[in-house]
């Protein structure tokens, strides 16, 4: 539709038709017959039968046939014909799951992330949707909030690199393409830094912090052209963030240049009122359209108050239509108006839907998303050895997270389906050995979910616990070596899902323990949806793998490293802190005045009295099954002025036995500013992959953008002065030069 044809038809909307389009409530709605919605939860909402019948979008309902009888149903009832938006969290697929988001952090290859969201993106598509809540890039510090699993981890730089991936493959050149949705970039703002790790709780950042470190990934998702952004639950300076002015307007809007479509995060524009911000809903409607938030997702706010606040005179009509504007805009710019149904078709979402080219896309993740912590010579695995695989993951399906909507874990393969494929069934065996949580562990709220933690648990007596324990361990002692697949439940991990304690769950423990009393050969695959506390298995393990929650094709992508057909090369996108009394602990932090040096003796240092102040593994680490030689840095000059470029390069030499692939990475540090600067701050990362001995040089142009940060006075840019680079494959790396930037 034309500018000017959107414009006239904003004109012709009655006030009531333009706060419909502000509302969106779950699919669950339609689903339902209204009598029974409207004496369940949409009259708590405040809803009322037109509100639900008019809803300019709905969440959470997926399915072409579905969606396409909906859209019809609503379009001819609409005085102005206006197409529905159909809107769901797709985070890491569809239907076809590939690894968590923090797992795609960590295989550091944003093409890899944007091909896996393109393939989320049509199958989406195919199912009738035009919105995905994601990508999610709230920047994250802090093991303890159980959705670190659905960010890129804790690094500015690789998050943005990772946002803006994540926005092309959703959206293509176009969302109005086949086989494209919109995205939506989540949650404006600081979010990931919920005080002590719990859920929801307040974020307390200065404004530097905040723009140094949380802003830059969703403003490259925004420049990346996502056309939308969801607010976030949390206070930001004492003030939600949903109906944050100075967030929303100035910075968002303001400085960011965002012009789509703002969405309140599920309930949240109520949520001010509980927060002790707006006095009531009415309240909480005027305050969050004055801050421009365009959508008020599952709450009655707006529905029971727009149309009465801009009567009264409180709220300018202006004011609507800007968001209206925006809503309408959206559905233009997804082609709705000349064809609603978009690219819903039955038929072609059961060609693409889980289809082979989208399940090997998704083995090809979940095998570089994996990360090797340790290996003392026992990988890749021998299969001529006797193996046994052990752990409650050997069988588990349930490696898709708790944040897919539509995944489903019979879709999955599991390491015991995977292994079977390649490996001879005289060489090896399988055991669950324990339970997942332990059948008298009780998740609450997990009520949809049975009773105990895990269903499966529930089925376990003492006697069968008893005795898969001792078959297990059984098996151990008879093996060469044992492949130990454990780690947290998929419900340890997503929304309120904040733990105090990053322990493997005590009956998987007690089967680590035993089993390693009687076979020191173990090689551990960590199923997990945040860094874990791995001390004790990292110590007592000859080799560590960590898989995440890896999707779909899990069991694949992890045989495939197993055995070597994969080179592993994921890197930690999050440090695994020592344990969780270090919690947030990152690699870009600020020097204290007395930072502490390994072996200084003197108290009065930064430290601990009882643990190590380095996190257990890095942000960055991550072994391959190939040795790599990284020559010293070298600089084609030593210093250069503002305008200028400067070369850093190094020569990596392959010098293992197998073809491999190594993340390099680049670090800067401002060693004298107006303020103070990081230690480190990543600003590049380059895949290199070689044959044996084979060597390449990979070189950084280093610009004074990479070196600019906000001055003391506020402003952006660099300072003269000296910089030191850092180029390695861990943030740990100690291979520096030093350069001095002029005037
Ligand atoms: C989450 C969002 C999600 C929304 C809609 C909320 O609880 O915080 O990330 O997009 O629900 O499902
Ligand atoms: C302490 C001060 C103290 C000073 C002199 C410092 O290490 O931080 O509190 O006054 O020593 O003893």
């Amino acid at each position: 539709m034309e500018k000017q044809q959107l414009e006239e038809l904003l004109k012709d909307m009655s006030l009531q038709e333009k706060v419909d389009q502000m509302l969106q409530i779950t699919g669950r709605f339609y689903q339902m017959d209204i009598n029974s919605v409207l004496t369940g939860p949409a009259l708590q909402m405040g809803l009322i039968e037109s509100d639900i019948n008019m809803a300019g979008s709905i969440l959470g309902t997926y399915g072409a046939k579905e969606l396409k009888q909906i859209q019809k149903t609503y379009m001819e009832q609409h005085p102005h014909h206006i197409p529905m938006l159909f809107m769901m969290d797709i985070i890491h697929g569809m239907k076809t799951i590939f690894p968590m988001p923090l797992a795609m952090g960590a295989s550091f290859e944003p093409e890899l992330v944007r091909r896996c969201a393109q393939a989320s993106a049509k199958e989406a598509a195919y199912s009738g949707l035009h919105v995905t809540f994601s990508p999610m890039v709230d920047l994250v510090r802090d093991a303890r909030w159980g959705r670190v699993m659905e960010s890129t981890g804790e690094d500015p730089y690789l998050n943005s690199r990772m946002a803006e991936a994540q926005v092309r493959g959703f959206q293509g050149e176009s969302m109005s393409e086949e086989g494209r949705v919109c995205a939506c970039v989540k949650h404006f703002a600081g979010y990931g830094a919920a005080v002590a790790g719990r859920e929801y709780s307040a974020a307390e950042l200065s404004e530097r912090t905040l723009r140094q470190y949380y802003f830059p990934a969703y403003k490259a998702g925004i420049d990346a052209g996502a056309g939308m952004v969801m607010t976030a639950f949390n206070t930001i300076d004492n003030i939600p963030a949903t109906a944050n002015r100075w967030l929303m307007r100035d910075i968002l809007r303001g400085e960011m240049g965002f012009g789509g479509v703002l969405i309140s995060d599920f309930s949240a524009i109520l949520e001010t009122v509980v927060h002790g911000y707006a006095e009531d809903k009415k309240d909480a409607a005027k305050k969050a359209v004055e801050a421009g938030v365009d959508i008020d997702m599952m709450t009655g706010c707006y529905s029971e108050n727009l149309a009465e606040l801009v009567e009264q005179g409180i709220v300018p009509e202006s004011l609507v239509d800007e968001c209206v504007w925006r809503i309408l805009d959206l559905k233009n710019k997804l082609g709705l108006f000349d064809n609603p149904y978009k690219d819903a078709d039955e038929a072609k979402a059961e060609e693409v839907i889980l289809c082979r080219e989208h399940r090997a896309l998704a083995r090809e993740a979940a095998g570089k998303s994996c990360v090797l912590l340790k290996n003392e010579n026992i990988l890749p695995l021998n299969k001529e050895k006797k193996i046994a695989f052990i752990g409650p993951y050997t069988y588990c399906k349930k490696i898709i997270s708790n944040w897919s909507v539509a995944g489903e874990s019979k879709d999955c393969v599991s390491v015991k389906e995977a292994a079977d494929e390649i490996f001879d069934s005289i060489h090896t065996s399988y055991h669950a050995g324990s339970q997942m949580t332990g059948r008298k562990v009780r998740f609450e709220g997990f009520s949809a979910f049975g009773k105990a933690a895990e269903p499966d648990d529930e089925e376990w007596g003492e006697e069968k616990e008893r005795k898969e324990l001792e078959e297990a361990v059984r098996a151990a002692k008879e093996a060469e070596i044992v492949v130990l697949s454990v780690g947290e439940s998929y419900l340890h991990s997503g929304e309120a899902c904040s733990r105090a304690f990053l322990d493997i769950p005590e009956v998987q423990m007690n089967l680590f323990r035993r089993i390693a009393e009687v076979n020191p050969n173990i090689v551990v695959v960590l199923f997990n949806g945040r860094p874990l506390d791995i001390r004790e298995i990292s110590a007592k393990s000859k080799a560590l793998l960590v898989a995440w929650m890896p999707g779909t094709e899990g069991g694949h992508g992890i045989v495939d490293v197993l055995t070597g057909k994969v080179n592993p090369s994921g890197k930690l996108p999050m440090s695994f802190p020592y344990c969780v009394g270090q919690c947030p602990v990152f690699y870009n932090e600020l020097s204290t005045g007395r930072p502490y040096r390994e072996g200084d003796t003197n108290r009065y240092f930064s430290k601990y009295l009882d643990i190590p102040n380095k996190p257990l593994y890095p942000f960055g680490y991550g072994l391959s099954y190939s040795e790599f030689e990284i020559s010293p840095v070298k600089l084609n000059k030593n210093s250069f002025c503002e305008g200028d470029v400067i070369t850093a390069s190094v020569t990596v030499k392959n010098t293992g036995e197998f073809p491999g692939t190594e993340v390099i990475q680049l670090y800067v540090q401002d060693v004298a500013a107006s303020v103070a600067r990081p230690v480190k701050e990543l600003k590049g990362f380059e895949k290199v992959t070689l044959r044996e001995s084979e060597e390449a040089v990979v070189s950084f142009r280093i610009d004074e953008t990479m070196l600019s940060f906000i001055r003391a006075d506020g402003t952006v840019g660099c300072e003269p002065g000296l910089f030191r680079i850092w180029v390695g494959n861990s943030s740990e790396t100690s291979n520096m030069a030093e350069f001095w930037l002029t005037k």
